[in-house]
């Protein structure tokens, strides 16, 4: 398998055009095939990559180091908090050094107002591709995902209703970033996606203005509403999740009165109801259960979160085998 896009940067999928996209998405498709059958792929053998994370992971950490793994190289495990990056050390600094050490640096830093500079200043100087494994805006491996799962369970993906709904949960302040992915990308697929949240959980203006361009130009479209049940109303797929009021109120405090006013922002059997009989239920996970969604709708027949974590695995192969080819 040739990497195609060897060198190329995935920071977001904006910045990867639709025969791109497609080509990781065919690559996932028959590296999740392999994988099953028990078929080798050393498409990267004896490569390494370096994962920083800033912030806690289960899927992108185990996603990126077994997929290493069973690509043949080896991925090496950062916990930011014991680099020299603690004491101050820079991103490019950073990133020139790992550069020489290996084939790819990826990285999730979700600081608001700081994890795209950080992954973009370390673009600028890294001589191998920087993956984007979340930032404050993006969460490309999510929406990578997200797709090939919509295309596995719907097929063709023109013009199916997909809902994306703010959800009440408590556990922590979440990032925009996965709503953000999605709103961008399900577009460019055709689809219609629906937007609801509650008044104070605003997206970007910018990337409302972008989705609306992404739909105009691919034949699906972008609804906003703050009806919740408008938005479960004869979907396809619904995908309920919290994330925080970052850009009305980027104050890192997780619980407050304008959250607690939304506690009823919750996916319950009764929702699921409003949709089309085969609706789907997604969730990128960890999901806060009992607050954003009911253990009756996660663990019922319309969900298929654990297909859509699964193919985390096979995406983030699929990526780094098309970026981090040799040197
Ligand atoms: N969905 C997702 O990114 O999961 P983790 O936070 O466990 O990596």
């Amino acid at each position: 398998m040739k990497p195609l896009y060897k060198g190329k940067h995935f920071i977001t999928l904006e910045e990867w055009n639709k025969e791109e996209i497609d080509t990781l998405l065919e690559v996932s498709k028959k590296l999740k095939d392999d994988f099953l059958n028990n078929r080798p792929t050393p498409y990267l053998d004896h490569k390494t990559a370096f994962l920083m994370f800033f912030e806690q992971s289960t899927r992108t950490r185990n996603s990126m180091e077994s997929g290493l793994a069973q690509l043949g190289g080896h991925a090496t495990f950062l916990d930011t908090s014991t680099m020299q990056i603690a004491h101050g050390e820079s991103p490019k600094d950073t990133a020139v050094i790992l550069s020489s050490y290996g084939h790819g640096i990826a990285c999730r830093i979700c600081n608001w107002g700081i994890g795209n500079h950080y992954l973009r200043a370390m673009a600028e100087h890294a001589t191998v591709p920087i993956m984007n494994l979340q930032c404050d805006l993006y969460h490309p491996m999510q929406g990578l995902a997200d797709l090939m799962t919509i295309q596995e369970v719907c097929g063709d993906t023109k013009n199916l209703k997909v809902s994306i709904i703010w959800a009440y949960a408590k556990s922590h302040k979440k990032p925009i970033s996965v709503p953000v992915t999605q709103v961008l990308l399900f577009p460019r697929y055709g689809i219609d996606v629906t937007l609801a949240y509650p008044e104070g959980y605003d997206l970007p203006e910018w990337v409302i203005e972008k989705a609306h361009e992404n739909a105009k130009a691919n034949g699906g479209s972008l609804t906003i509403t703050h009806n919740m049940a408008q938005a479960y109303k004869d979907a396809d797929i619904v995908i309920p999740k919290n994330w925080g009021s970052w850009v009305t109120n980027p104050s890192e405090q997780v619980i407050d009165n304008l959250l607690e006013s939304y506690r009823d922002w919750k996916c319950t059997e009764a929702m699921i109801k409003l949709g089309k009989p085969k609706v789907y239920y997604m969730h990128a996970l960890p999901a806060d259960r009992g607050n954003e969604v009911d253990d009756a709708v996660i663990d019922g027949p319309h969900s298929i979160v654990y297909q859509e974590a699964e193919n985390r695995l096979h995406t983030a192969k699929a990526v780094m085998a098309m970026t981090m080819g040799d040197k």
